[in-house]
């Protein structure tokens, strides 16, 4: 406000000044017209000019800190849910270590501790190994991927989860290859069928297809889960974003990250209620992937 006041002032007594100036020097005729617009107009423009750029500055400036304090809460948003989930299997971990410290334990009880820390330990190892991977821009090497082999892999991990909740697995699987590393691709498509399953409580129907547009592999994975809001559409695939009580909200971040580094594209089709399909277009490659992997696949 001061700014505003002196730049108002300020230009007032430079015209005035001017006037005189011009008055003494020159015999200037003052007219009204002229007091009008060359000395009460001027410094009102100034003013308001003074009072636009400290507007536009200052939002500037807004701007700055938000991002600023929005890059400090991933920041702190992704140490806190890490800590979080690591905390659990190091807590595990130093009890046991702390119960085979006493020395007293029979040989079974032991080997047992001892088995337990290694697998809380290899847990630990995974979330990092998971959650972390995407800190780094350098990604793994890539290599040709036949989509059916490796979609058909995940497809026989998820089965047993799926089985429990009466969820019946269906797939349509052709050939095609694309570029990318094999255990990103497992990793991405793992989360997504996950979450496909977790969508359906009750049971219900999951379907996977694979189809080869020539150009290019179209995924699809069709739940009739719970289904999304729209909001929540926008939203899949923000670092955090879950609806889950358990749920970290990293799994379709990660997904995500995964298909955007192989070069492909998502969308997303879903009712609330009726069912969620989502449709992966991944570009093709016509090198040729392992052939022991494509026998494999059948
Ligand atoms: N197939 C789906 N049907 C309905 N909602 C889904 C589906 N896939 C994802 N979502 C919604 O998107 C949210 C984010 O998914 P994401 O995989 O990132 O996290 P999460 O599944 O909640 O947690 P985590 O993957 O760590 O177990 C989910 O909480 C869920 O609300
Ligand atoms: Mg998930």
């Amino acid at each position: 406000f001061g700014k505003l006041f002196m730049s108002l002032w300020l230009t007032f007594l430079l015209a005035v000044l001017t006037t005189f100036v011009a008055v003494i020097v020159a015999d200037f005729p003052v007219t009204k017209p002229y007091i009008v617009y060359f000395i009460m107009m001027p410094p009102f423009v100034m003013m308001f000019a003074v009072y636009l750029m400290e507007t536009l500055h200052e939002a500037q400036l807004a701007r700055a800190e938000l991002m600023k304090m929005e890059k400090m809460q991933i920041v702190s948003q992704m140490a806190a849910s890490i800590s979080h989930e690591i905390r659990n299997p190091l807590t595990v971990v130093k009890g046991f270590i702390q119960l085979l410290q006493t020395g007293r334990l029979p040989r079974e009880t032991e080997e047992r501790y001892i088995r337990i820390a290694l697998e809380e330990l290899e847990r630990a190892e995974a979330i990092i190994r998971d959650y972390l991977t995407f800190a780094k821009p350098a990604p793994k090497e890539t290599e040709p991927i036949d989509v059916a082999t490796q979609l058909q892999k995940v497809l026989q991990m998820i089965t047993p989860m799926a089985h429990m909740h009466s969820i019946h697995v269906s797939s349509s699987l052709e050939h095609g290859v694309v570029i990318g590393n094999v255990q990103y691709f497992q990793q991405c498509f793992l989360n997504l069928l996950k979450n496909s399953i977790e969508a359906m409580p009750n049971g219900g129907t999951l379907h996977v297809a694979a189809e080869n547009r020539g150009a290019s592999v179209v995924i699809t994975i069709s739940d009739n889960g719970v289904g999304m809001t729209k909001e929540q559409v926008r939203r899949f695939g923000e670092p955090y974003f879950s609806t889950k009580e358990k749920g970290t909200g990293l799994g379709a971040m990660v997904a995500v990250k995964i298909i955007e580094q192989m070069g492909g594209t998502w969308t997303i089709e879903s009712a609330v209620q009726k069912g969620t399909t989502l449709t992966i277009t991944l570009p093709a490659s016509r090198l040729r992937p392992p052939t022991a992997e494509q026998s494999a696949a059948g």
